[in-house]
């Protein structure tokens, strides 16, 4: 007998994650009947994703305001989902990570009292502020989810340490790193990148709700002195659409030639531009996975990080968000042949690209 399957995602990561199990479970209509709603916590940045995987919702919640809190999200993606869950009434709901989108979904199936998977589940830092609320909505999710699909050893040993039943848990690598394995070209050409030439390019992202405000301007300014001390660097930092996020880098970097600010990548293009670069500093979390494969140095603008596979690797480094220990990190790894070295080994800490298999798999035989 089939199973229903509903597949529930909303911003840009999620997507990126989402759309290869989508994908995967739509290629077996034998086994499974696949659903797909988007809560469009994201607007364009989750549009964009859906287009590149070719991936029609079944389902929009059309969530997204300008400046939406977390009130907005959780209560509109809780009440706006329920008639959706209610129509369909799936054999299981999939949410994915830590989000919001995430956290509202699988509580309003634990209120009708549906079944709940948990894709990329485990991940910990412990302390609910770093990251926020992303720590508080994946520890829920946990909670309230009967499967869980755990992208590490680590995280499987999170959830165990949580008394999470062993026989719940399945490690099937990260389903990031699935797309990650069809992006990567040699032959990729964009203006930018020949704008960059022979400088060494340096890939600039950054959203985290906790750094709005003074953090993030302190991490700007600590990248634009030192870029300003080495004359062989160029960035190119696709800004988030986040207003706030624009206008404290507008505020900190605009006005230096070397540095440019351009819109959202596709994904395809951003793993390209990840290849391509010399480093990457990032507060992001999919960006921590997706480099170690890429052999990419990053040093990570966050205190904290549920991602230790990638610091074990070598390729992570926490730098936390103070002006004077960026700017020392950034510099030392500019300066220094030898520490570069150490950071730019390939590994493979996240999987082997067919974590999405994985996770049909342990769904074909759910009870
Ligand atoms: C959200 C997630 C975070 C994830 C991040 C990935 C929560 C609480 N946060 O944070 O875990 O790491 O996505 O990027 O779930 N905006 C647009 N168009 C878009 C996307 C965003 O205009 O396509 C603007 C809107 O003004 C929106 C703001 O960005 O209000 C912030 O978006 P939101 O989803 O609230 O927070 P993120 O920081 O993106
Ligand atoms: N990404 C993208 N375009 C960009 C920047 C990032 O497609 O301009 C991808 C990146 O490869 C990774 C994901 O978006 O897969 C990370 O998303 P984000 O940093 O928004 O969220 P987080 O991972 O921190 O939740």
């Amino acid at each position: 007998m089939t199973k229903k399957v509903m597949l529930v995602f909303g911003t840009r990561p999620e997507a990126i994650k989402m759309c290869p199990l989508v994908n995967e479970l739509k290629s077996r209509p034998d086994e499974f009947e696949t659903v797909v709603c988007v809560t469009g916590q994201h607007r364009e940045m989750l549009d964009q994703v859906l287009r590149v995987f070719d991936v029609e919702p079944d389902y929009d919640l059309h969530v997204m305001r300008p400046g939406q809190t977390l009130f907005d999200i959780t209560s509109d993606v809780l009440l706006k989902i329920r008639a959706v869950l209610e129509e369909v009434r799936p054999d299981a709901v999939l949410v994915h990570g830590d989000t919001s989108t995430s956290f509202a979904a699988a509580l309003a199936a634990l209120y009708l009292q549906i079944p709940v998977g948990h894709v990329e589940a485990g991940l910990r830092t412990r302390d609910l502020y770093s990251p926020w609320p992303e720590e508080f909505n994946r520890q829920a999710v946990d909670v309230i989810s009967q499967w869980y699909f755990a992208p590490t050893e680590t995280s499987r040993k999170n959830l165990l340490d949580e008394a999470k039943p062993d026989g719940r848990i399945w490690v099937t690598g990260n389903t990031g790193i699935d797309a990650l394995r069809t992006t990567v070209r040699e032959d990729y050409a964009r203006p930018e990148l020949d704008w960059a030439g022979n400088s060494r390019l340096i890939l600039i992202t950054a959203h985290r709700r906790e750094n709005l405000g003074e953090p993030m301007h302190r991490m700007f300014r600590a990248i634009r002195r030192v870029m300003e001390g080495h004359p062989d660097t160029k960035a190119i930092y696709p800004i988030h659409m986040n207003p706030q996020v624009r206008r404290a880098a507008h505020e900190e970097l605009d006005g230096f030639d070397r540095l440019r600010i351009i819109d959202p990548l596709e994904v395809v293009d951003f793993h390209n531009f990840m290849a391509r670069s010399y480093l990457i500093l990032t507060d992001s979390g999919g960006i921590q996975e997706e480099a170690p494969s890429l052999g990419k140095p990053v040093l990570v603008m966050r205190d904290t990080t549920e991602r230790p596979e990638g610091v074990a690797a070598g390729t992570l480094r926490l730098v936390g968000t103070e002006e004077g220990v960026i700017f020392g990190e950034f510099t030392r790894l500019l300066d220094s042949p030898s520490e570069y070295a150490a950071m730019s080994r390939a590994s493979n800490p996240y999987g082997d690209g067919h974590a999405s298999e994985r996770i049909a798999d342990v769904l074909k035989g759910m009870a």
